[in-house]
């Protein structure tokens, strides 16, 4: 039987338990909230991290559920204490949630560690708040569980269904192209968002939060539920009551991600069809757990799994079909020896023992392995000349005919030139060029903002063009699409190759064979190199600054350096730090 901890056990205790002068000032200051001291003594003390606010359309339910969840905890003997953290608003903070994913996962670890928390509940799911969430919980390793957001219902408009994001791009260009009138577009603009929860197209939230199923951190089956059903207010009440239990049996994040975890997260992404952005967050959680989860094995994956879920913008869904089809956990069944089954998950039972009874309710939503939507590759990891460490494309979301292509390169220098020229008349550029943005990476945007849906030029979309190859250092959406090369590495304002590319050059992209170069010769690349003069700092003070100098490329999963697993970690505090005694022990 597994050990359970003690009352005097709980990290907790140190601040309530003991008899002393700084004890005695937490004490005073519970009953000053109202508490009874029985309220609380003696029970695990569980961090609800909420990143509710007003200004994330997404997490609008967040108030509601995170009474559900404190419900929970209350009937399985915990203690709650709400915590608000970084909102990460996808739609509103500027320059891009990215330059802030770091600076929550910092928040979300440090909040953990300086506060007398047992275990915590993580509520997330617009995109970014899932990893930086799950990166400082992993970081911090006590008993943690995710309570995903959940997608909203489908768009609708005038009888049309509505994907978040993917139909903005698509009626957007039908806009420029004169196809539909402003009156059209006002009314897509009303109906495409109209429930709480995070994008319901496979997005970045949709693709994470299933990563995060996959890797144990979710109750099963919790991923899929829509934000407005009342299954998903019911499970946010069991995560409530099962983070208690995790706290006594001591079951931790280091209990959960193995290698073998990490790779059916990448297989869940990558049978979903989703976001590239996923690539990016998935190596840094990995990296914060000790995995070394590389680009090339990502490939490697990729080329094994099928893509079974056919959800926009790779396929014709949306996520509460998905949901309707059978959830996460039919498409994992059906995935079989592709999923390590032996894998713990966050209530105490194996990945397979959690899948056991999973059903297929409608196979053109959740497609079978021999029907699946693309029989393998959803994703592709190219190398050459302008990007020796990597880039990625995302061929299923792709015009076919694109992914073998040679073109003229039309190169904007960074976001501003190409907004200023990209729909000028008198701009050389067909539907055979390719289309290059640079400055637009983690260091150089900054942030590595979702840019890399390069717009295609207006008197272009106006003779039927919809797709051409496109080439960034920045990301994409997880709703956008087209054949656009994306997180190329090094970036170009580090001084990467890509940097060194300029219009009027040939470049080769060629997927099957994994390949992207600049057919320049070396002897021309460098002497290019040799005149490229290292741009000015964007950042002199601030948290930009510290990002500037510590984010790693998008190879790299853009971590600090300074947080990844065997760098220097914060020493923790004492409870009793203003009275500090020798030889007091830490209190994790
Ligand atoms: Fe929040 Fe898309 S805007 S998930």
């Amino acid at each position: 039987m597994t050990k359970r901890k003690t009352p005097e056990e709980l990290r907790s205790h140190r601040w309530y338990g003991v008899n002393d002068l700084r004890s005695f000032g937490h004490r005073s200051r519970t009953a000053q909230m109202g508490y009874n001291r029985d309220e609380y003594a003696g029970k695990p003390v569980i961090a609800i991290l909420n990143t509710w606010s007003e200004i994330n359309a997404c997490h609008t339910h967040f108030k509601q559920r995170v009474e559900e969840v404190k419900r929970g905890i209350w009937q399985a003997g915990g203690f709650p204490i709400e915590l608000p953290v970084q909102t990460l608003s996808e739609p509103f903070q500027k320059p891009t949630t990215m330059l802030y994913r770091n600076f929550l996962a910092m928040e979300a670890e440090e909040t953990l560690r300086s506060y007398p928390a047992d275990g915590v509940v993580l509520m997330g799911g617009c995109d970014k708040t899932t990893p930086g969430l799950l990166m400082g919980a992993i970081s911090m390793d006590l008993p943690a569980i995710f309570l995903p957001a959940g997608p909203m219902l489908r768009g609708n408009w005038n009888g049309v269904t509505l994907g978040s994001g993917s139909d903005s791009w698509k009626y957007w260009a039908e806009l420029r192209a004169g196809k539909i009138t402003q009156e059209d577009w006002q009314g897509i603009e009303g109906g495409i968002a109209r429930s709480p929860g995070h994008c319901m197209t496979m997005g970045t939230a949709s693709t994470m939060t299933s990563a995060a199923e996959a890797l144990g951190f979710t109750l099963p089956g919790f991923a899929s539920i829509p934000a407005a059903d009342s299954r998903h207010a019911q499970m946010a009440a069991k995560t409530g009551m099962r983070i208690v239990e995790m706290v006594w049996e001591d079951l931790k994040p280091s209990d959960l991600i193995t290698a073998g975890a990490v790779d059916n997260a990448v297989t869940t992404c990558l049978a979903l069809s989703g976001s590239t952005n996923a690539i990016v967050h998935m190596i840094a959680l990995a990296r914060r757990a000790g995995v070394e989860l590389t680009l090339d094995r990502y490939d490697e994956i990729s080329r094994r799994t099928p893509v079974l879920a056919n959800i926009r913008p790779t396929g014709a869904y949306l996520m509460e079909d998905f949901f309707y089809a059978g959830g996460l956990r039919a498409m994992l069944a059906e995935l079989g020896d592709l999923i390590d089954r032996s894998q713990r998950t966050v209530n105490g039972h194996t990945l397979g023992e959690n899948l056991e009874g999973a059903r297929i309710f409608n196979d053109d939503v959740i497609r079978r392995r021999d029907k699946p939507l693309l029989p393998d590759s959803s994703l592709a990891v190219l190398r050459g000349n302008i990007a020796p460490n990597g880039a990625v494309i995302k061929p299923g979301a792709a015009e076919p005919h694109l992914l073998v292509h040679t073109g003229r390169a039309v190169v904007f220098s960074d976001y501003n030139d190409m907004a200023a020229r990209i729909d000028d008349e008198a701009l050389d550029i067909d539907e055979s060029c390719v289309i290059v943005l640079q400055h637009a990476g983690p260091v150089g945007a900054p942030g590595m903002p979702e840019w890399g849906q390069l717009p295609i030029p207006r008197k272009l979309l106006q003779k039927g063009v919809r797709d051409m190859v496109r080439i960034s250092d920045a990301r994409m959406s997880g709703t956008s699409y087209g054949a656009c090369v994306l997180h190329v590495a090094p970036e170009s304002f580090v001084g990467g190759p890509f940097a060194l590319v300029q219009s009027g050059d040939l470049i080769e992209l060629d997927v099957p064979r994994r390949k992207l170069n600049v057919l320049v010769s070396d002897a021309e690349l460098d002497r290019r190199k040799a005149a490229w003069v290292k741009p000015a700092p964007r950042f002199t003070r601030g948290y930009g600054a510290l990002h500037q100098v510590h984010v790693m490329q998008a190879d790299q999963g853009c971590d600090f350096d300074f947080l990844q697993r065997g760098g220097a970690r914060p020493a923790s505090v004492s409870a009793s730090s203003y009275e500090d005694k020798p030889g007091e022990p830490e209190i994790h």
